[in-house]
């Protein structure tokens, strides 16, 4: 039952969020230090300090937080998975959210420069999309791996995108390729391409030779804004990538991706497509932030997105949403006449 008046409840809301980024660390910390596979099948706060070389008392004080936030169970002071931590948190589990976890928490001394970005309006990293560095590339790409499986975002779209028609399909910044392998998977005879970047591209390379799937995807290395984008696709998909830049290069990149289409052939982009205040999903505005952090761009409305489409040739595009939760994304879906 929700109790105390609405300025009751409005005044917790409120302290809750100035303090939830404590709740966030206990995460944050219990997925650095391993502490979901020491718990295992169960144990006691001394058995997982002692296999982690922690300190008792404070691995105690942890592990009861983690109990407190509900990701882990404790009964008679033993400790005990859940089951969403059984699933999600187990680094062998096959929907491991892990790496997204450990990405969150290296962007951490980011958020720590809000005030910064917000009175400078500049990104406080190089936006440089993790290329510079080869371990930061593999935490970004592994990060949204981890998190589409998890979450189940490949799947849901490669069920319910229509297809039918389509022999090839290339997307654009396909990062760990996570979307083209469900969607190979899927349909059996479409041809899937990706383009994306050098460092990357290197760490896609990995996913699918331990997915099996390198036979099934072919990869192009280039930057989207300089170098050619491949032709003659029924269907180039963009997931998560026009966030990154801002509103001149999102219009001339969705003109290469209409190039590349066959006519009748179809642009998806799959993103947090916001109304036209630009405040819901509630998501896509915090994520802005993140973007306004790190990159030149921004969650956009489906208003942007539909005048940016049409200026590049394209139809009036249709949307379908993801069902929410426990996804927070659409898909916008847009033509080539003829
Ligand atoms: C947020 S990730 C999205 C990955 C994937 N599409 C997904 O939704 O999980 C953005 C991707 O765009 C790629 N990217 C960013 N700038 C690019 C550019 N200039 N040319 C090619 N790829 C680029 C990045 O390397 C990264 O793989």
């Amino acid at each position: 039952m929700t109790g105390g008046t609405a300025d009751e409840r409005g005044f917790a809301r409120l302290e809750n969020l100035s303090g939830a980024f404590a709740a966030s660390r206990v995460l944050h910390a219990a997925v650095k230090l391993d502490l979901f596979a020491a718990v295992g099948n169960g144990a006691t706060a001394g058995q997982v300090a002692a296999a982690r070389r922690l300190d008792a008392r404070a691995c105690e004080l942890l592990l009861n937080a983690m109990a407190a936030l509900e990701l882990l169970e404790k009964r008679d002071g033993r400790f005990a998975l859940t089951a969403a931590s059984r699933r999600w948190l187990l680094p062998d589990s096959p929907r491991h959210l892990g790496g997204m976890v450990e990405f969150e928490a290296a962007s951490w001394p980011l958020w720590e420069r809000l005030e910064e970005a917000v009175r400078g309006g500049q990104p406080v990293r190089t936006p440089d999309m993790y290329q510079n560095d080869p371990a930061e590339a593999r935490r970004f790409i592994l990060a949204m791996h981890s998190l589409v499986r998890a979450r189940g975002d490949d799947r849901w779209v490669a069920e319910n995108l229509p297809l039918e028609g389509a022999c090839r399909l290339l997307d654009v910044g396909s990062g760990p390729a996570t979307y083209p392998m469900a969607m190979a998977r899927a349909h059996p005879g479409l041809e899937c391409q990706v383009f994306d970047l050098p460092a990357t591209l290197s760490i896609t390379r990995e996913v699918l030779a331990a997915e099996g799937m390198s036979e099934r995807i072919a990869l192009h290395t280039g930057d989207y804004h300089t170098d050619p984008l491949p032709d003659g696709f029924d269907l180039v998909f963009l997931s998560n990538v026009l966030h990154g830049e801002d509103a001149d290069a999102c219009q001339a990149l969705l003109h290469r991706c209409a190039a590349a289409l066959k006519p009748g052939g179809r642009v998806v982009i799959k993103d947090h497509i916001m109304d036209r205040e630009l405040v819901r999903p509630t998501g896509g505005a915090v994520f802005s932030l993140m973007m306004l952090l790190t990159t030149r761009g921004r969650d956009y409305g489906r208003h942007e997105y539909a005048a940016w489409l049409q200026a590049a040739g394209m139809e009036a595009p249709t949307e379908m949403a993801l069902p929410s939760p426990p996804f927070s994304s659409s898909l916008l879906i847009s033509r080539k006449p003829g």
